[in-house]
């Protein structure tokens, strides 16, 4: 199989696609009514084909991103989408061999992690990614629950949720302290929010906190459909984006939704595992934490780099041994620790393989998860009880976005 890249021309990536949307079924020709949205959406797209003769059997494509890391620092991220081969042409390797000829050119390019999010949870370990963070759905009954802290309305402003996607995006990236694992949002990805907007069957709506040029957050949500919203006894809205820049930006946009006497219930279809929502409630059995899934999945392309971008705790310096069946230059014996990280001869304290070091990177799991679960080898506990401290985090992981 020839593999290349197929970002030659707009056409070049409209093929790309449609393959991808012929082996994934749901997602709609949207090109057909709205080729601009498309062409939006797809530049700045890396589609790789994988071609037997002229017949282009299968696609990987990727967007250009940051990804941050516990501590604050930030490493370039490929966005990996549209993985996708063709359903006549399945199990024959296609797929490994688009993905790992995409992970190895991200590599020669610069990128330091490839990111995804996974339509099956089964497809991707075997190519070293590993779940780099977790979400949750909240389902709030607004009718039970009550706000156990009262949060001032002054500072929210409701604008239009079709016309406001520049201040969003301003909003967006100029997060001051955002959780690990959260991805600077590229072109195409705010497209297709835009398309969604406007093309949705429910209206939109959109509320953002802080003086005018200075916001620290927003809220976007849209209305659930129902046969009978007038006369429902159960009005729901779902939020599509929530961005809060601190911990008072969070309280008053949550409270926001308090203040609409109309509504029943608000589902939060993706929020971290430790979202403080439960403690802002008067009556916490009012809010059903369901469909704990994960969310990034993570995979190491330049080690050393994603090693020395993020910080660590612990008392000392741990010496992990790490096995990578691709890049087997990340592989070898690291010492990490709070005098920071290099190699190292010394006798490892535990074995993993590089999906495991990315979900304690990123503060996924902890180590002591990772033992009892046979995921990783320590020689003592108190090997896995420094790792534990080595990787801390305060907050768990969380992007927040689909892709
Ligand atoms: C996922 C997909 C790209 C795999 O393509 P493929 O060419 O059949 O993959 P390969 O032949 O390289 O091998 C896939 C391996 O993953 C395994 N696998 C596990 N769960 C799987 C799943 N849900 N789907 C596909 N493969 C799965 C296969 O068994 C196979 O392992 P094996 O080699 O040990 O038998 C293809 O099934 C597809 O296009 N699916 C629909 C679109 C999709 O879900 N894309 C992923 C979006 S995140």
């Amino acid at each position: 199989m020839d593999i290349r890249p197929l970002n030659d021309d707009d056409e070049d990536r409209r093929k790309a696609f449609a393959l991808f949307r012929q082996a994934l079924l749901g997602i709609a020709d949207f090109g057909r009514t709205s080729p601009e949205t498309e062409a939006r959406y797809l530049a700045g797209g890396k589609p790789l084909g994988g071609f037997e003769g002229d017949i282009l059997r299968g696609v990987v494509n990727g967007y250009d991103a940051s990804i941050t890391l516990p501590g604050g620092g930030r490493v370039r991220h490929l966005s990996v989408t549209h993985v996708g081969v063709s359903p006549d042409a399945t199990r024959r390797g296609i797929a490994r061999r688009l993905i790992v000829e995409q992970l190895r050119r991200a590599r020669a390019e610069g990128y330091v992690v490839a990111g995804l999010r996974a339509s099956d949870a089964r497809i991707y370990g075997r190519y070293g990614y590993g779940v780099a963070s977790w979400s949750v759905r909240h389902e709030l009954d607004l009718t039970q629950a009550g706000l156990a802290v009262s949060a001032p309305r002054e500072g929210l402003r409701i604008i239009d949720a079709r016309e406001s996607f520049a201040l969003f995006r301003q909003i967006a990236d100029a997060d001051p302290a955002p959780r690990a694992a959260t991805l600077s949002r590229w072109d195409g990805w705010w497209s297709m929010q835009e398309y969604r907007t406007f093309q949705g069957s429910t209206p939109y709506h959109a509320v953002v906190f802080g003086p005018e040029g200075n916001e620290r957050g927003y809220l976007r949500f849209h209305v659930e459909p129902s046969e009978n919203w007038f006369t429902s006894s159960r009005r729901t809205v779902i939020v599509d984006d929530l961005v809060a820049h601190d911990d008072e930006a969070w309280q008053v946009l949550i409270s926001h939704l308090f203040t609409h006497d109309i509504l029943h219930r608000v589902v939060f279809p993706s929020r971290p595992v430790d979202d403080p929502l439960p403690l802002l409630l008067h009556n916490p059995r009012a809010l059903e934490i369901s469909g704990q899934r994960d969310e990034s999945w993570i995979r190491p392309l330049d080690l050393e780099a994603l090693l020395y971008a993020r910080r660590y705790g612990g008392t000392r310096q741990v010496t992990i041994a790490v096995e990578d069946d691709i890049f087997h230059d990340n592989g070898g014996i690291w010492s990490v620790g709070p005098g920071g990280v290099e190699r190292s001869s010394c006798s490892p304290e535990a074995h993993l393989a590089i999906a495991e070091l990315t979900t304690l990177i990123f503060g996924a799991q902890s180590a002591s998860f990772l033992a009892a679960s046979g995921r990783i080898n320590a020689i003592s506990a108190d090997a896995t009880e420094e790792l534990d401290r080595v990787f801390a985090t305060s907050r768990r992981p969380h992007s927040g976005i689909s892709f």
